[in-house]
């Protein structure tokens, strides 16, 4: 009986592949819009790649959003290559949008991520738009209810952030509120990972001041909140992604949900990613389960985290190859205002997995 699910779940994902209904996160591959599609006119939207039918629908509807929302798609595959750098996967498949591999095809905790991350990234790009006046449909978000603090006082632009979630959650949400495609484990995972990301985001908004007053003497500081660069919230997400929680999906109470896959008996928590299928250890290639493997990936040796050639080559060991830099050096200052500099080279040691 064990195995029948599992039966069901691959059947379950040949089909998908095949008919490509599991849409997800394929509006990624807005990365590759061409510079040339203006976008500015309601039929462009047709043109665009990995859109499902309620996606080209809010694209004909808000038009005026959809070079930020390419712009986003653009943002999550340079965060996520970045979060993950020093890690065995490595991010590097996000690449392959719209005809994603298994790593996030399938409920793994890399895809985990990967749906908060995108949906995190929409919703921050959307709110940085609002405050920089990209977008004629909103402002500058709300003056905070609370008192700023002694010295200082509101003003400034605030990250509409009330926005870019609403708008953010309609665009990234809507290929898991399609009817009668996936199995429903999945779009609950996709759809409550999408959750933490846009509820991290909501967490991350910060106070920020800028300081007045005669010559620099900050008697008078102007605060407004915004929100972090969005390398610190994917810094934040892989934390999450490294304690995330495997869960099952069964019935509690009236309807089935997602709940923790260990003894403990809980709901799963709105800050926790959670995920179905767990990944291989991506030490060797193993297309089958999406595994691209470490060979040749670069290694360090001094470091004892996960970039460490121990960890990152699973102990099959590393090559080590010398690489020259070249470096800016002997810079001199000049009165006044200028700087030069040699170019020095420098040979380094590099280690690369066996
Ligand atoms: C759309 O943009 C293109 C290129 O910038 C321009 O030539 C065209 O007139 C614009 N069309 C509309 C309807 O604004
Ligand atoms: C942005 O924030 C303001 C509050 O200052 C609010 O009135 C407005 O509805 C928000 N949304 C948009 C789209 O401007
Ligand atoms: C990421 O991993 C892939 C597969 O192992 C590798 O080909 C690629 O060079 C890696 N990228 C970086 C930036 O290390
Ligand atoms: C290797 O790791 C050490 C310790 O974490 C770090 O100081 C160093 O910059 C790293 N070297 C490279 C080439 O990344
Ligand atoms: C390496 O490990 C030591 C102790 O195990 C720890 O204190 C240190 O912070 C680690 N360094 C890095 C760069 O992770």
């Amino acid at each position: 009986m064990r195995a029948r699910p599992q039966v069901c779940e691959a059947l379950l994902f040949a089909l998908a592949l095949q008919t490509g209904v599991c849409y997800g996160i394929k509006w990624l591959a807005l990365s590759k819009t061409p510079a040339a599609l203006a976008l500015n006119q309601t039929q462009h939207c047709k043109q665009l790649e990995g859109l499902v039918s309620a996606q080209v629908q809010l694209c004909r509807s808000n038009l005026e959003l959809m070079h930020t929302i390419v712009h986003a798609a653009r943002e999550v595959m340079k965060a996520c290559r970045r979060a993950f750098a020093d890690m065995r996967w490595n991010c590097s498949s996000i690449e392959l949008a719209p005809n994603y591999l298994l790593d996030l095809e399938r409920g793994t905790r890399e895809s985990a991520f990967v749906y908060a991350l995108s949906a995190a990234t929409i919703s921050h790009a959307i709110a940085r738009a609002c405050t920089s006046g990209d977008l004629p449909g909103c402002s500058c978000g709300p003056v905070p209810g609370e008192p700023p603090g002694p010295g200082n006082r509101w003003g400034g632009c605030a990250d509409n952030l009330s926005y870019g979630l609403l708008m953010g959650a309609k665009f990234s949400d809507a290929p898991m509120k399609v009817k009668k495609t996936g199995s429903q484990a999945n779009k609950l995972m996709r759809l409550h990972n999408s959750e933490v990301g846009r509820q991290a985001l909501r967490a991350s908004l910060e106070v920020k001041c800028k300081c007045h007053g005669v010559s620099g003497s900050c008697s008078i500081r102007t605060c407004w909140k915004g929100l972090p660069e969005l390398r610190d919230v994917a810094a934040d997400l892989k934390t999450r992604y490294l304690s995330a929680t495997k869960v099952v999906h069964r019935p509690m109470g009236t309807r089935k949900h997602l709940v923790p896959k260990d003894l403990d008996i809980r709901p799963v928590k709105d800050s926790e990613l959670v995920y179905l299928q767990s990944s291989p250890d991506f030490c060797m290639k193993n297309e089958k389960v999406g595994s691209h493997g470490t060979q040749d990936r670069q290694c360090n040796k001094t470091s004892n985290g996960s970039d460490s050639c121990d960890l990152m080559c699973c102990g099959r060991g590393y090559n080590p190859y010398t690489d020259r830099v070249v470096e800016r050096c002997h810079c001199k200052y000049h009165w006044c205002c200028y700087v030069t500099c040699r170019r020095c080279e420098r040979t380094v040691e590099r280690y690369v997995c066996k």
